[in-house]
């Protein structure tokens, strides 16, 4: 045997050695818990999503304030609304359950905590397409409009941060402009710049009542093979005004997310999905994998791969056991 001088496996010795060298963490402030809010009368747990539920606002209160305890800074906000129509007025009236949840968790949490309302129309359109639906068609130019009373009507309500997810051309520049003429030229804009079109959403549109009616978001999402698009997509949103970008889902793109680390200075934020909850939580209530290695592998290696910022329905579970540590 030839005298070994390099050897890897000193630093790998013990946790304090281990620890000490550690490229990647995890930290509270790197995560944002998507959270459901709902017209309904009772709360109730999402069935493919076991731990996320579809709050009333009463709940809802109560859900961000063990939040807040947690040590999580920032709340993502997803409404879904009694009545849908094909115009998705609800999304943007300002009674809506979407600004009726900001008022209420301000009221209960005051500024311990960001609120981050996801900006759409899926939620809240008949057809469940994201904008206006014409003959088949989503409308790019008229939906700008709805999106952007949608964003202005959240920060009246009290919102922290505007993250749009529709993939509308042009939304990004049309908020920022729509938020400025309201002299909100301080609210961030989180876009969801390089958002697949993909089936990892499977269990959020059940979760959100929200599936295409007819079709499929194909013609607004991008397509799982286009790597340079995504790059062209981020470039764009930043342009536009987006002062930071996302890309989603995680797990699958992870090569998009180390890109865009290389390619742009912006803060980057990752999208682990629903689908991707999913499939965590199924496979541990089978025993058949170790849920806390799970997340907090998955979690490290979106850091790894360049992520600030990872948006997660893990967040609060994770959160809650690294206070018990
Ligand atoms: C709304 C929206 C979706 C998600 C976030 N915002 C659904 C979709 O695009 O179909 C997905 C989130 C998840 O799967 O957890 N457009």
């Amino acid at each position: 045997m030839e005298h070994l001088t390099v050897r890897m496996r000193r630093m790998r010795r013990n946790p304090l050695l281990r620890d000490m060298v550690s490229e990647a963490r995890v930290n509270l402030e790197n995560l944002i818990y998507p959270m459901f809010v709902t017209e309904e009368a009772e709360s109730r747990e999402i069935p493919s999503m076991p731990g996320i539920w579809r709050y009333t606002i009463p709940d809802l209160c109560r859900a961000v304030e063990e939040t807040a305890a947690s040590g999580i800074k920032a709340v993502m906000l997803f409404g879904i609304p009694q009545h849908k129509d094909p115009l998705g007025t609800q999304a943007y009236h300002p009674e809506g359950i979407v600004p009726r949840a900001i008022r209420a968790i301000r009221k209960t949490v005051g500024d311990s905590i960001l609120i981050v309302p996801d900006v759409c129309l899926c939620e809240y359109t008949s057809h469940g397409h994201c904008g206006v639906l014409e003959n088949g068609d989503v409308l790019n130019d008229p939906t700008l409009e709805l999106l952007s009373r949608a964003a202005v009507c959240y920060v009246e309500a009290g919102a922290d941060i505007i993250a749009p997810s529709d993939m509308m051309d042009g939304r990004v520049a049309a908020i920022r402009r729509a938020l400025d003429e309201a002299s909100r030229t301080h609210i961030p804009i989180l876009a969801y710049s390089a958002k697949y079109a993909s089936a990892f959403y499977g269990p959020f549109r059940e979760a959100a009542d929200s599936a295409p009616q007819t079709g499929d978001r194909k013609s607004y999402q991008m397509a799982p093979a286009n790597r340079r698009e995504a790059l062209r997509e981020i470039e764009l949103d930043i342009q536009e005004g987006a002062d930071m970008v996302m890309v989603k889902p995680g797990l699958a793109y992870l090569d998009i997310l180390r890109e865009a680390r290389e390619c742009f200075e912006v803060p980057l934020a990752v999208y682990n999905v629903s689908g991707e909850y999913s499939m965590v939580k199924a496979a541990a209530a089978n025993g058949w994998i170790d849920e806390e290695r799970i997340v907090d592998e998955i979690l490290t290696a979106f850091r790894r791969a360049g992520a600030d910022i990872i948006l997660t329905y893990h967040a609060l579970q994770w959160a809650k056991r690294r206070g018990k540590h």
